[in-house]
């Protein structure tokens, strides 16, 4: 299969905290194998701005260094790591005063494509962008870029999104959520909508249940101090965890266009029930190792913040009435494997007698590691002695069935920050639709704080809380296995 990459147009792009910890290892190193790859017009610039006081050259070295710390040596060339750093400039930036705007502001050339990254705390979004326009760095075709998390309630959220609004248009706002740029996340809008044969049983009629797994193996370690304000819910499910749950249940867009995707996005946050207490498990890992356990990461030793969530969330409208959606993400469990699988009913009538067992089509698709999807068909078990049955899987990894174009898959912070070069926000949340997320999670958050709720613990390695366990089991169904 021969790779296609389109090349984006010449830009200029600033990064508002292009010496911060996301750029060094995310931002630089993905738009340095964009422009491995020829997508990155060799014309481009690239212009850090923050505090320090680097100039051009020295920002190089610490992107350089930035490289080698995040980027395998065999995917950083010598001749194509200087060429990058050639597109890179710098400027020492106040972001609450005024210095540095108007050497920005003589840095940017007219007639390319602008767009500002905001990779800083969310409090500075408001300086920046007055700042950009006072300096006529703003133009009506510009975008900026931010990062989550976008608020931490629906007010700060709307707070936010007015702030945003006040200086530019929503079509210029591009609000990343990573899980958007994943190659499997997108597959699963393909898989929809580019085939008949799902679609047609991709309902209440034939789905018997949702889950959804985002299991990471990883704990809170340094970020302990921004984890302990937020927890499972806030940091994975309002956004990441949504987002999948919105591919997953959406309606078929009319076209695959930003507004029309984003449309359907929306209407599922909407339809989604309030959760029943009794129908979310909060946990906390605990550890043997001494300083591993949740709370000796974090600074108050009672804390009550959740390092896992399960939950059972019913989407109400004539798709999926009575189809539950169990969603489950946590740190420090077995491994790192997350996926959505669709799990179909049984059939309705077995003719097989002598088969006791369930038997239920599975459609697996894998987020991480090794993107692909599965699907478990039900056949006879080879051999004499009857008429057994055996559910075995169709299986299709990407990397087999692409071979080494599969290899090449940009990663999530790439391929987004090419589409806002591209000017196409399909894969970037609205305004609208965050604060739809966090007018379903806040009533939540309220609710076990005002309560009181503890985690329950569960320990490193484990698959969780085993009360996570007993919210599928009563209901006779089982999570699916976590994968190392
Ligand atoms: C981030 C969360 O948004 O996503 C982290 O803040 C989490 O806590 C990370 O570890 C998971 O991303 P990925 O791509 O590694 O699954």
């Amino acid at each position: 299969m021969v790779s296609r990459v389109i090349p984006v147009d010449d830009f200029d792009l600033v990064i508002f905290g292009g010496t911060g910890d996301l750029a060094r290892r995310k931002i630089l190193p993905g738009l340095f194998r964009r422009f491995m790859a020829g997508q990155m017009p060799a014309s481009s610039r690239i212009i850090g701005a923050a505090r320090s006081e680097l100039d051009q050259d020295g920002y190089q070295k610490e992107v350089a260094k930035a490289l080698e710390e995040f980027l395998p040596k065999d995917a950083r060339p010598k001749d194509q790591v200087t060429a990058f750093l050639e597109t890179l400039d710098y400027v020492a930036i106040d972001a609450m005063g005024e210095g540095g705007w108007d050497t920005l502001s003589k840095k940017l050339r007219p007639d390319v494509i602008r767009a500002f990254y905001f990779s800083v705390a969310p409090s500075l979004f408001g300086a920046l962008a007055e700042r950009l326009h006072g300096h006529a760095c703003a133009g009506p075709s510009c975008r900026i870029v931010v990062e989550k998390p976008f608020g931490r309630d629906l007010a700060s959220a709307k707070e936010l999104n007015k702030t945003l609004r006040d200086h530019f248009d929503e079509r210029q706002i591009y609000r990343i959520d990573h899980y958007l740029g994943k190659e499997t996340v997108q597959n699963l809008m393909a898989v929809r909508f580019g085939n008949v044969l799902f679609e047609p049983l991709w309902n209440a009629q034939h789905v018997d249940h949702v889950q959804i797994t985002v299991s990471e193996s990883v704990g809170v370690d340094g970020r302990g101090a921004y984890y302990d304000k937020s927890g499972a819910m806030r940091d994975m499910v309002q956004n990441h965890l949504m987002q999948l749950l919105c591919l997953t249940a959406m309606e078929p867009p009319s076209r695959f266009d930003p507004d029309a995707v984003r449309d359907e996005k929306l209407k599922v946050i909407r339809a989604l029930d309030p959760v029943d207490p009794d129908d979310i498990v909060r946990g906390q890992y605990t550890s043997p190792e001494k300083g591993k356990g949740y709370l000796e990461q974090v600074e108050d030793p009672n804390s009550r913040t959740e390092s896992f969530i399960a939950m059972k969330i019913a989407v109400s409208n004539w798709r999926w009435a009575g189809v539950p959606f169990y969603l489950r993400t946590g740190k420090r469990l077995k491994a790192r494997n997350s996926e959505i699988a669709i799990v179909f009913k049984e059939v309705p009538h077995s003719i097989f007698d002598q088969d006791e067992a369930r038997h239920r089509n599975v459609l697996t698709i894998r987020l991480q590691p090794n993107e692909g999807m599965d699907l478990s068909v039900t056949i006879k078990e080879p051999g004499p002695g009857g008429m057994r049955l055996v559910d075995v899987p169709l299986d299709m990894s990407f990397a087999e069935a692409l071979g080494p174009d599969a290899e090449d898959v940009p990663d999530a912070y790439e391929r987004l920050i090419m589409d806002v070069i591209r000017g196409n926000q399909t894969l970037f949340m609205r305004g609208d639709e965050v604060e739809a997320a966090w007018a379903w999670t806040d009533p939540l958050i309220k609710g076990w704080t005002e309560r009181g709720d503890r985690p329950v613990t569960y320990e490193t390695g484990s698959t969780g809380p085993e009360e996570a366990a007993m919210l599928l089991h009563r209901e006779g169904r089982r999570w699916r296995e976590i994968k190392p």
